[in-house]
């Protein structure tokens, strides 16, 4: 009898199915205790070239989670003693039935699909590796379902996590955003083009009991024509490809091909206050920004944007990194130079991966800005100072910032790690670079000299700011130049206003 495809389960067998995937979790199945039992610092540092040393080193004591992770997340195999110590017959025939286990004539079991912890939530999909001997493809299929990689944990650790009614999950593959954002959003829709992947949604969505996630099979907003959504994910096939091989990785000769068209939905599909957020690769010519490019896609949409860079690739490396032929050393030469090629004819000398964030302008505040900023990797929970960025860049745009700052104290918004530049034998300025300490997004900042001076003059318990002015004063700093400096500090998240509280501050305010 052959296996039953992977990833269905029909309703009646639900129960059963969800008390095996129970039995991994007991195991200790969460990404937190199987990057420590693996020996990761974080988990997007797995490697399949590293797998004979997790299961020489890491999982030589062969206990329930080892188990677990050999053969849900290393694709290996077990013997027959070792599932019957990890499983009980119930939950060994529940995992059958939804194609998720095969077990050969000698006993031995092997994983049909991969299940991936991201943080507390477990997601099944396609093998990571499927060139791995079992299942050992040659021709990996055009719509295998993405395991969670690098850039899936990049999304999920920088969504923000508010409570928003519709949420709205483009190209959701095996449906990891979908299912991050069901515990805080009232409705989920998870759309891919892929009808596998939709199945394979679905299914983690009857594996975790989110009873609130919708399916769809479509292209990108089709299946949700007329709606608007308080927040909106996406993870699109991006890679600049001389191929159109996996339906999850090519977007085109440009790479472009998807997420040009999500970008320009955005306008009609995000809610008034809803927030977008897109993690992709985008090549980067010299004479362009990508900032334009975004702005043009967007057709003139008054949104604010943030664009955090988090990796940057030269062509080279990207067209040596992509190309393939295995072991056939001349075929692999011959890929280097057309996935070479296609990066130059694009023009593009960098591709960089980012996360891009969308949310609707506020005239309120000043026409619509772009913010770009280096991130430092590995992210953690970041979704809180992303929203974070964009409120200070609110609270720097207030029409009325200076009279608010007449009356406010001022404070580091915590311990700043400071790096200055001095130029030596130049006469350019010295300069220097700041960096919130203890953040889970790390971003280093540069100081103009008026900032820098400004950001020293606040050791210790807040200032009122005319007290900071005089200080700068007797730097010889005039008040028009250090509100700027406040201004820009605030902007980026280094300063925080506080009410002021003396009394005689009030009284003056009062009148
Ligand atoms: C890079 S994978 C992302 C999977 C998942 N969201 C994640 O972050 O791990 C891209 C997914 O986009 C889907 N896709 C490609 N073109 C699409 C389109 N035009 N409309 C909807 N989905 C599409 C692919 O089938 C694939 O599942």
């Amino acid at each position: 009898m052959t296996d039953p495809a992977p990833f269905l389960v029909d309703d009646a067998h639900v129960p059963a199915f969800r008390d095996a995937v129970s039995r991994i979790v007991s195991t200790g199945y969460c990404e937190s205790l199987v990057r420590k039992r693996l020996g990761l610092s974080d988990i997007t540092d797995l490697l399949w070239r590293a797998l004979p040393i997790y299961r020489a080193q890491q999982l030589a004591v062969r206990d329930a989670l080892a188990l677990a992770i050999d053969l849900f997340l290393l694709q290996g195999a077990i013997s027959s003693v070792e599932l019957d110590q990890l499983f009980n017959t119930a939950d060994q025939d529940a995992l059958m039935r939804a194609g998720l286990l095969s077990i050969d004539d000698r006993g031995v079991a092997r994983a049909r699909a991969s299940l991936f912890p991201v943080g507390d939530c477990l997601v099944f999909s396609d093998h990571a590796w499927p060139k791995l001997p079992h299942p050992g493809c040659v021709d990996i299929p055009h719509d295998l379902v993405m395991s969670v990689g690098a850039d899936s944990h990049w999304l999920a650790r920088t969504t923000v996590r508010r409570p928003v009614g519709a949420m709205l999950d483009l190209c959701t593959g095996s449906g990891v955003h979908a299912l991050l954002a069901a515990s805080h959003s009232q409705r989920v829709v998870a759309v891919d083009i892929s009808p596998r992947a939709a199945r394979c949604t679905r299914f983690n969505a009857q594996a975790s009991g989110a009873a609130n996630v919708e399916v769809a099979v479509g292209d990108l907003f089709e299946p949700v024509y007329g709606e608007r959504f308080d927040l909106i994910t996406a993870n699109p096939p991006f890679v600049p490809s001389p191929v159109d091989s996996l339906g999850f990785r090519d977007g085109g000769h440009s790479g472009e091909d998807v997420q040009r068209r999500i970008i320009a939905g955005l306008p009609h599909h995000l809610a008034p206050g809803g927030i977008a957020q897109i993690v992709t690769e985008l090549g980067e010519r010299d004479d362009e920004s990508i900032s334009d490019r975004l702005r043009g896609w967007l057709g003139g949409a008054p949104m604010d944007i943030l664009i955090l860079r988090l990796r940057v690739h030269s062509a080279t490396n990207y067209a040596i990194g992509h190309a393939e032929g295995d072991y056939d050393f001349g075929a692999f030469l011959d890929s280097v130079h057309s996935w070479a090629d296609n990066l130059r004819t694009q023009g593009y000398s960098r591709i960089v991966s980012v996360l891009l964030v969308f949310q609707w302008s506020d005239p309120a505040f000043g026409p619509p800005w772009t913010r770009s900023e280096e991130a430092e990797l590995p992210l953690c929970d970041a979704g809180s100072e992303v929203e974070a960025i964009f409120n200070a860049e609110r609270m720097a745009r207030k029409p009325n910032l200076q009279r608010l700052l007449e009356h406010s104290r001022v404070r580091r918004a915590g311990p700043i790690g400071l790096m200055e530049a001095r130029m030596l034998g130049s006469k350019l300025h010295a300069n220097a670079q700041a960096k919130l300490l203890g953040k889970s997004l790390p971003v280093s900042q540069w100081l103009d000299p008026v900032e820098q001076e400004v950001l020293v003059l606040m050791e210790g318990e807040p200032l009122e700011f005319p007290e900071l002015l005089l200080c700068a004063n007797e730097l010889n700093l005039d008040k028009e130049s250090v509100f700027m400096a406040v201004g820009s500090l605030l902007r980026r998240g280094l300063v925080l206003l506080t009410e002021n509280r003396n009394p005689d501050y009030a009284r003056q305010k009062e009148r």
